[in-house]
């Protein structure tokens, strides 16, 4: 599972249908260690909160896991550390990272889960899991993920 010295290459792993995305999300979340910083990269609808959800549930949160569309980052409680949910599709810069806890969240040793964490740009940390979804073209049920 120690794929954070890989990252860049990203190996194709599999087309999940939404059942299967979610099952292979939460035994990801079951296995994960904190401190763990996750990105999610994709497209609009590609399923990155759809993931976060299930990492989380897996992890352990129990709270309902909502779409950060509006706030930028979400915490989230489980039995092992906090879990962190930060979108940062609205961030116009890395310079508003400060604006929204950043250092904090970092420094927390917890999950992170970043959804467009290219906006982060320098800031962002080494990703324990890189995952990038995709949707595969003439398959709406499907998603391709790499990681
Ligand atoms: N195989 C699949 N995996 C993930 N989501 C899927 C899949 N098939 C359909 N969907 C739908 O695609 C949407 C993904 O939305 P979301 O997870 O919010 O994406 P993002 O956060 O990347 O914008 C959801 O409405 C979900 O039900
Ligand atoms: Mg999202």
């Amino acid at each position: 599972m120690a794929r954070g010295a890989d990252r860049g290459a990203r190996m194709p792993v599999a087309e999940f249908t939404l059942p299967e995305l979610t099952q292979w999300g939460e035994a990801l979340g079951a296995r994960l260690e904190p401190p763990a910083v996750i990105t999610l990269d994709g497209d609009l609808g590609a399923g990155k909160t759809t993931l976060a959800k299930a990492i989380s549930t897996g992890y352990g949160v129990r709270e309902t896991v909502t779409s950060p569309t509006f706030a930028v980052a979400h915490e989230y409680h489980a039995p092992r550390s906090s879990v962190y949910h930060l979108d940062l599709y609205r961030l116009a810069g890395p310079e508003q990272l400060a604006n929204i806890g950043w250092e904090d969240v970092m420094a927390s040793r917890a999950i992170v889960m970043i959804e467009w964490p290219d906006r982060a740009g320098a800031e962002l940390p080494a990703a324990t899991h890189s995952i990038k979804l995709a949707h595969v073209p003439g398959k709406p049920d499907l998603r391709s993920v790499s990681w």
